[in-house]
This record gives C-alpha cells, structure tokens and sequence, in this order.
C-alpha cells in the first residue's frame, strides 16, 4: 500500500504500545521504516513485545515503564527520549475502559478512565508539544478516539466523556500549533477485537459476534487497515491534514444515525412488494 521507507527518520512514541492497537500500529510503522518507544504500566508486556517487534520488523524499539497519569513520570520519561533527540511523532492509544451500569459508578471508577484517557493523553500531548515548539521541530500527534466521543454512549460514560475531551484537545492545538509545524488528527476505530477491549467491553460471549459485526460490512477491522491509516496520517504526505479525525468503523454509527437505515432488513421481494402497492 506504501512506498518503501514512508515513515524512514521517524522515531514515534506509541502510549500503551505494548499491547492490542498499539502493538499493531507500533509493528506497521517499524515495517515502514521508523524507530519505535512504547510505554505502558507492565513492565513484563513491554519487554516481551519488544522482543516480538525487534524479531518481526527492522528498526529500534525503545520501551518505558510510565504511567501516563503521573505528570512528573511522564516528564522523565520525555526527557530520556529526549536526551537522544526529538520524537517526531505522538500515538495517544493508552486508554483505560470498561462497561457499566453508570448509577453505580464509583469515583474512583470515574478517576479510573478520566485518569488515563483523558489527564493522561494531555499530559503526553502538551509535554511533546512544549519541546517541539521550543526546537521548531515539526511534529504530528495521532489520538485514537471512538466515534461515541460525538455521539456519546451509555455504559462507557467516562469513556465518552474522556475521548470527547481527547477530541477536543486536539481540534484546539491544531489551530493553537498548526502554524508552529505541529499537526494533530484523531483516529476514530469501530470495533477492532483485543483481548484488553474485549474483556472489558463484551458482557457475555454470546454478543461478541453482535459487537464485531453490527456494521454494514459486517465484520471487524482488521488491525492492518487501522495501522495503515495511522501510517498515512503521520507521513509527511498527509501534511495538510490537520485537526480532523478520520472514522474507521465500516460505517457503523451512520447505520445507527439515518432514520430509514432500518429499511436494510427489507428483502427483494418486499421491495417488489412496496413497489407494487404504490403502482410503481
Ligand atoms: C465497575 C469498575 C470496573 C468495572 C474497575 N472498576 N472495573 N467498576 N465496573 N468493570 C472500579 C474499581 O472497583 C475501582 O473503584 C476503580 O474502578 C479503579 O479500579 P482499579 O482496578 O483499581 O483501577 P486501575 O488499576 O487503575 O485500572 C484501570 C481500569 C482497568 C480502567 C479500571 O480496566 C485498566 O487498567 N484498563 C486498561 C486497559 C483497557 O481498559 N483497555 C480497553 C480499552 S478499549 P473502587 O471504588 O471500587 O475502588 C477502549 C475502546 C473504546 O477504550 C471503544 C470501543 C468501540
Ligand atoms: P488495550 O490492548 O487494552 O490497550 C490499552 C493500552 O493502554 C495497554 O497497553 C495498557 O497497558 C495501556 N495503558 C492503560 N493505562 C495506562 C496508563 N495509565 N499509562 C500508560 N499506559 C496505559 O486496548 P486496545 O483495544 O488496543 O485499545 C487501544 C486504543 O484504541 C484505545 O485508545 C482505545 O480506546 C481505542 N479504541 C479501541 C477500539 C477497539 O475496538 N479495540 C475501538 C475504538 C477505540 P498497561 O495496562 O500495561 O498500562
């Protein structure tokens, strides 16, 4: 799908690039010539999917243990990659998520996912963003969002919540910081299977099939076709592409918008049927 060497004398930060998406769009942009930093909390998932990417694609891979809710951790950990020049490019794919009855959240439930998702993606951000302005280092930032960060959901309210606020963030710093050579787009995924997603979001084995196929093309993504598009919006290619957020989903929440869209369980013969009752 790209030339060889698309992304080559990139070095990327993939947030929670040890598993699920990040995993796969950290692979893709190896493949495509960029040097790679993952961090998570789990010391072991980072190593061992380290050595899986060092084993499957050329290019350096760099891992560091980080919470991203911890503002002063994050700062260390952009100093040490800094110490060895500036990142090109930001990922913000850690995200924190699970399915529930709002009414019975506890505060901590809530902190849980604003933490991450939301606290977290704006401190990676504006600490990336801080140094590159400082160097005039040209740079792009990719979030991961959903599309329920506009239409909202039930059940995953922190979750819509935070991915909104993410959105948000990144409509603004693409004005704020366009001009100074630092772009921000969003990625909105429909359902892509993970493990880290899948358990937290799937109340019983019977409707996951439901969750993956709900959509007019009636499957999943499949994890290349996400990291492709990532891979697209961080080449310099995509360099007038600017504070959009491009949707992913096989066109899952427009079936869920359009108030006639119901008519798709109609069949031939009831179309010939409507057709005729009309004299048409
Ligand atoms: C109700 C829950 C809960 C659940 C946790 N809590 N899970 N409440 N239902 N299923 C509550 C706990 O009881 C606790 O509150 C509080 O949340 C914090 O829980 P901890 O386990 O201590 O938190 P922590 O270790 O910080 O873990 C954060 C987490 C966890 C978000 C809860 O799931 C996590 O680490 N997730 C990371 C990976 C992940 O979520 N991946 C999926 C992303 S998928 P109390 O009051 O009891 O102390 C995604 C897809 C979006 O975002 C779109 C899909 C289409
Ligand atoms: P995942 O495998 O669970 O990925 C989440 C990652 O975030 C993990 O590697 C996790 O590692 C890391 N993380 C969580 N909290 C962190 C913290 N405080 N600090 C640092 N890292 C943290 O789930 P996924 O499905 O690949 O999701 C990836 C992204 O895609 C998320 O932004 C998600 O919202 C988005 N998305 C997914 C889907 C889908 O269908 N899968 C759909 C729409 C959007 P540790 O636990 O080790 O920290």
């Amino acid at each position: 799908m790209f030339e060889t060497g698309l992304l080559r004398g990139k070095r990327v930060l993939v947030t929670g690039g040890g598993t699920g998406l990040g995993l796969s769009m950290g692979k893709r942009f190896l493949e495509l010539g960029a040097s790679l930093a993952i961090c998570g909390r789990r010391e072991e998932v980072l190593k061992q999917a380290t050595a899986g990417l060092e084993q499957s694609a050329p290019g350096r891979v760099a891992w560091h243990r980080c919470d991203i809710r911890d503002a002063a951790a994050v700062d260390a950990m952009l100093d040490a990659l800094w110490a060895e020049g500036p990142l090109d490019a930001l990922v913000n794919n850690a995200a924190g998520n699970f399915i529930a009855k709002t009414e019975e959240l506890s505060p901590r439930a809530i902190d849980a996912v604003l933490g991450i998702v939301l606290h977290g993606s704006a401190y990676v951000t504006v600490g990336c963003g801080r140094r590159w302005l400082a160097e005039q280092h040209r740079a792009s930032v990719i979030s991961i969002v959903t599309t329920y960060a506009w239409t909202g959901s039930a059940y995953v309210v922190p979750s819509a919540m935070a991915k909104a606020g993410v959105l948000a963030m990144t409509r603004s710093l693409a004005v704020e910081w366009g001009g100074r050579g630092v772009r921000l787009n969003a990625i909105a995924p429909g359902p892509f299977p993970t493990q880290g997603a899948w358990e937290r979001l799937v109340p019983r084995p019977d409707m996951a099939k439901r969750f993956e196929t709900n959509n007019p093309l009636g499957r999943p993504g499949r994890h290349e076709e996400l990291a492709n598009l990532a891979a697209f919006l961080l080449s310099d290619g995509a360099g007038y592409i600017n504070g959009e957020v491009v949707t992913i989903d096989g066109g899952e929440w427009l079936q869920g918008a359009g108030q006639f869209n119901f008519l798709r369980e109609l069949t031939d013969a009831d179309w010939d049927e409507v057709r005729k009752k009309k004299g048409k």
